[in-house]
């Protein structure tokens, strides 16, 4: 059988709940998968494929996963890796910051050597202060979370042909 790793931070356990259906959707197609907090892994050596995910804060995701992900490059390069993040303004906000996504979001698949990456959706506790959503461009009616469990789930099983 083979085996997937997905290693997560988070600050407010969004990712992690992402995590674990990107987990479920796995192991429905026959992949044993082990669901971590990137603190607490110790070793890559082993896996038929990784999984990193991590929130945007500050338009960036956290430095816990930019540092996961530069310490542990040679333990990358000997397996299938790929990367998401999990974002609230990425979806309806202003393209800029969509665009600043983006490219942080190219530039974490390219230092973890990535061949599959995406952006799904985030969720927020409360409403976004007035000043904030005129700077992301978020509409005042806009929902506080942003997750699509359908996109979760195709991209999931998406790597299954990744990880195969
Ligand atoms: C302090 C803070 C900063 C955030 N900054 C951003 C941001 O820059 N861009 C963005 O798209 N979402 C931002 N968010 C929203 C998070 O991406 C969203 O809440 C996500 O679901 C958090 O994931 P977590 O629960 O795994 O920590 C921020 C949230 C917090 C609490």
């Amino acid at each position: 059988m083979k085996t997937i790793l997905i290693a997560y931070a988070t600050k407010t356990g969004t990712t992690e709940e992402t995590a674990r259906e990107i987990a479920s959707t796995l192991e429905e197609r026959g992949f044993q998968v082990e669901v971590k907090p990137m603190a607490q892994v110790a070793s890559l050596d082993g896996w038929d494929g990784v999984v990193i995910g991590a929130p945007v804060n500050g338009m960036d995701w956290l430095p816990e996963a930019a540092s996961f992900v530069a310490s542990r490059k040679s333990g990358l390069a000997g397996t299938r890796v790929a990367v998401f993040f999990v974002s609230y303004l990425y979806f309806g906000g202003r393209t800029m910051w969509r665009k600043a996504i983006e490219k942080k979001l190219a530039m974490a698949a390219a230092t973890a050597g990535a061949s599959a990456s995406v952006v799904l959706g985030g969720r927020l506790p409360g409403p976004l202060p007035g000043f904030a959503r005129i700077l992301f461009g978020k509409p005042k009616d806009a929902p506080l979370d942003a997750r699509d469990h359908g996109v979760t789930r195709e991209w999931a099983a998406s790597l299954a042909a990744l990880f195969a």
